[in-house]
């Protein structure tokens, strides 16, 4: 197959950060994708339907003029969020709430810290029918980083999942085999995202032959074992998978720096990033389903009515990106070659 056409994807999750680099990450990913769920961990935090507004009318002056994209929004859960947080997002047209817990990932230090005083919250949510969408890992400095997602998952989601059992929710980025069989096992109101990185790597692309800090994010990779249940999952076909990339760029010396900041630049190649891997494990056409139509059927959107066309032509990602302010970046996948490219 030289050609392959497809539904028009969507991003189910990233980060576009705000300023000046909106114009990087907004026209990167309106080039492959016609809506994204855009994250709220800007400093400070997206906690309300106004800011959320707000941000969105930026992010939309940052769309090129011949792109048809549509960010769509979430808020940030805090300790401090209440139900008539939740009444008037819905309202503005938030789409989610994502949970952080304090402490979990790059500003996530105003997050929540008590899950069950959020009980209220949920509920509000569950009866407005907004998404939560769930960071899951803990923070506690006892636990080791590898087990955080699976000690989430039995201490936090469980419960969660099963004393709201009408509320949706989303598993983002998932990194075990265990987030895997929950997703699996559980009601259809729970799905999962899965980026690229986690699908094409494991912790050996992390920390063997020398630390490589642009291979850095978190949840942090985990070990061979884990990225195979996470292909064995797209492998299924199933519709609680779908792509969300957790695009999260950050500039080149905070990445290689002695504290290296946590995130994985991916929107200049997502789409061809998993074409690339479906492709690997025998599986192009269920790229559609997971990149097009597993996620808005899953949000209760509707599908995207125009396709993309993705090329067989091998092609090097490049070694860095300039941004608007001059600072560089190191794109995630730098200097590999991937195999497909969408055509414009
Ligand atoms: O690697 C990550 N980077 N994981 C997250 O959860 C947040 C993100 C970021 O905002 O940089
Ligand atoms: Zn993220």
């Amino acid at each position: 197959m030289n050609e392959l056409t497809i539904i028009a994807p969507d991003d189910w999750h990233l980060h576009f950060r705000d300023g000046d680099m909106l114009k990087e990450t907004v026209p990167a990913t309106a080039r492959c994708f016609r809506r994204a769920i855009v994250m709220p961990n800007l400093v400070p935090p997206v906690v309300n339907a106004q800011m959320a507004m707000e941000y969105k009318s930026r992010i939309e002056a940052a769309i090129p003029a011949e792109q048809n994209f549509t960010p769509l929004m979430t808020i940030y859960l805090t300790n401090e969020t209440t139900k008539q947080d939740i009444i008037d997002a819905k309202k503005a047209g938030v789409i989610a709430a994502k949970l952080y817990p304090a402490g979990a990932t790059t500003n996530s230090d105003a997050a929540v810290s008590q899950l069950d005083a959020l009980n209220p919250v949920f509920e509000a949510m569950a009866e407005q029918d907004m998404l939560l969408l769930v960071h899951g890992e803990v923070t506690e400095s006892h636990i080791d980083i590898f087990d955080r997602e699976k000690v989430f998952i039995e201490q936090k989601l469980q419960k969660i999942v099963q004393d709201f059992p009408s509320l949706r929710v989303v598993l983002e980025h998932i990194t075990t085999k265990d987030a895997v069989e929950f997703v699996a096992q559980s009601s259809d109101k729970i799905a999962a995202t899965i980026t690229p990185q986690h699908l094409l790597l494991n912790r050996n692309d992390l920390l063997v032959g020398g630390i490589r800090p642009h291979n850095f994010c978190l949840p942090v990779l985990k070990r061979n074992i884990h990225q195979q249940a996470l292909q064995d999952a797209v492998v299924t076909g199933s519709s609680k998978f779908f792509l969300g990339t957790d695009s999260a760029p950050h500039e080149k010396h905070r990445k290689e720096s002695a504290c290296g900041c946590a995130g994985c630049y991916s929107a200049w190649s997502a789409i061809e990033l998993y074409a690339h891997c479906f492709e690997e494990l025998g599986i192009i056409d269920k790229l559609e389903g997971f990149a097009s139509t597993h996620g808005p059927d899953f949000y209760g959107l509707p599908r995207n009515n125009d396709t993309v066309t993705l090329i067989k032509e091998a092609w090097k990602i490049p070694d860095e990106i300039t941004l608007p302010n001059g600072s560089s970046i190191v794109p995630f996948f730098a200097g590999e070659k991937v195999s497909w490219k969408l055509k414009i």
